[in-house]
């Protein structure tokens, strides 16, 4: 795995902030500039062992340290995943407001039978996750770095539509339901 340029010179940045005797601090930004990376050059956006092994020799780490920081959080892929990560919140507040609904229109609008599973176009993959910190605006539906709020079932079908044909809408409230829709947030 090789860094490009844009990747490297975001890796100087980071490697700023620390001294360097604690540069193994970096570990999360670094394995996000990398999972990036893979999206610019592949559209899945993932860390694969590889690349997982790199940071480690830059970071000098134990390879094992790195892994384990990749997979305990979920906002890191260590497989290939579709072209959109859906990731819809299933816990409390997200439940109560509905995020079944938006899970199913997920299903039936990209054709994937169970969570977890990426479509057989490649374009999307769903997951559920944890509290997402926007529990006034639930149920939350995260689109790789986008945080769409307020969904319901049919907001959910409209936006993957949307994304198929390479529209990405306004992230954002939906409907304004909690009068919390920032200027420019979508109607
Ligand atoms: Fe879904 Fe908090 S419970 S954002």
């Amino acid at each position: 795995f090789t860094f490009d340029a844009e990747s490297e010179a975001e890796i100087v940045k980071v490697l700023k902030k620390y001294p360097e005797a604690r540069k193994a601090s970096a570990v999360m930004p670094i394995l996000y500039i990398a999972q990036r990376q893979m999206g610019r050059e592949t559209g899945s956006a993932w860390v694969p062992l590889v690349a997982m092994d790199e940071i480690a020799k830059r970071l000098d780490m134990a390879p094992i340290r790195v892994y384990e920081v990749a997979s305990f959080y979920t906002m890191y892929n260590t497989r290939p995943i579709g072209r959109y990560h859906l990731q819809v919140c299933t816990t409390t507040s997200c439940w109560l407001r509905g995020s079944d609904a938006v899970v199913q229109a997920c299903k039936k609008a990209t054709g994937i039978n169970n969570v977890g599973e990426t479509s057989e176009d490649g374009l999307f993959t769903l997951t559920q996750v944890e509290c997402l910190g926007a529990c006034a605006n639930a149920p939350i539906l995260q689109v790789d770095d986008d945080f769409y709020e307020d969904m319901d079932g049919p907001s959910t079908e409209a936006l993957i539509a949307a994304l198929r044909t390479d529209e990405r809408p306004a992230a954002g409230p939906v409907t304004n339901r909690c009068g919390s829709a920032p200027e420019g947030g979508r109607k």
